[in-house]
């Protein structure tokens, strides 16, 4: 199945980069948000990371050409028209629900419908459909242009046939998929993450180490890019929190308890890079300041 048309619903952080991506890789995508100024935000966005591909020689066409292949739309109207919707909302069960409730009814019966979740079973969201074979995750990493890994999770009734269209969708937008055979809560690469991203609060809360020292030392010793304290605030606190609270809940695994620390910063709000503090601080000049 060749995928050419795409409904993106949710364009944050996640949805934005999926429809960049999208695009770049030649399809046509629909972008939808609760409102317009959101999108407009998405859109620019979008099309300062598109502008930074195309000056670094890594993108060949023109920015109108791929941002020509974006349309954004506060309604459902045009998934009648896609073989594929790409769910990126809020981490929230219900919400995530309703949208697959909605899609199911709305999108034609070959539409494959899938979510980006980083924590929710497959299963739950596909449970609330009629088409639970055509159900599936696709689970992009942050930043999504950058990274270039995907997991293609099976849900307990999603057919072979989706997944290899999930395989093939994620090749086609030139990232490599990983596929999940089983809709364990964290699927494969955030159940191995979060529990390092756990074991450094909970090493910080104890006083054995810094943020700044915990990030140094994971980047120089692991070969890492980035210490678990840079990767949280730029996932998001409260991305985490809820991924790990969804294991959690789900495996009553001890070891994805959420830290107290966590669960406190997240209720002032500090919500890492998108809020300006997390385990840093991001003044509006652009720089870093260890706190
Ligand atoms: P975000 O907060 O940046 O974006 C969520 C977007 O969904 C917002 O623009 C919001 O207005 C929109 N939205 C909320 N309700 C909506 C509705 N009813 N209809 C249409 N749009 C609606 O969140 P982010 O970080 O993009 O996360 C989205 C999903 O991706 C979550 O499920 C998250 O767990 C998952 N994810 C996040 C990663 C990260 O590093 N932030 C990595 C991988 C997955």
């Amino acid at each position: 199945m060749l995928i050419q048309k795409v409904f993106i619903i949710g364009s944050g952080l996640m949805g934005g980069g999926i429809a960049q991506v999208c695009a770049q890789a030649g399809i046509q995508v629909f972008m939808n948000d609760i409102n317009q100024d959101i999108l407009a935000r998405a859109l620019k966005n979008i099309s300062w990371s598109v502008g930074k591909f195309i000056e670094k020689g890594k993108v060949k066409e023109s920015l109108e050409t791929i941002m020509g292949r974006i349309q954004t739309v506060t309604d459902f109207t045009a998934v009648g028209q896609v073989a594929l919707a790409i769910e990126a909302v809020f981490e929230k069960l219900d919400l995530k629900q309703e949208i697959f409730k909605k899609l199911d009814e709305i999108c034609r019966p070959e539409t494959l419908l899938a979510s980006n979740t980083s924590a929710i079973p497959i299963t739950d969201l596909a449970v609330v459909t009629k088409r639970s074979e055509k159900v599936l995750g696709l689970h992009f990493f942050n930043p999504v242009p950058m990274m270039e890994v995907v997991e293609v999770i099976k849900g307990v009734r999603t057919s072979e046939e989706a997944m290899q269209a999930g395989v093939n969708f994620v090749r086609a937008i030139g990232k490599e998929p990983i596929r999940v055979e089983s809709d364990v809560p964290g699927f494969l690469l955030n159940r191995i993450n979060l529990i390092g991203y756990v074991e450094a609060i909970r090493l910080l809360e104890l006083g054995i180490g810094t943020v700044a020292d915990i990030d140094k030392g994971v980047r120089l010793a692991f070969g890492r890019r980035m210490g678990p304290f840079e990767t949280g605030d730029l996932v998001g606190l409260d991305v985490s929190y809820g991924a790990l609270t969804a294991i959690y809940e789900e495996s009553k695994d001890i070891r994805y308890y959420p830290p107290q620390l966590l669960k406190r910063k997240v209720k002032a709000g500090e919500f890492g890079r998108k809020t300006g503090r997390g385990w840093y601080e991001y003044p509006p000049d652009g720089t870093r300041k260890e706190k």
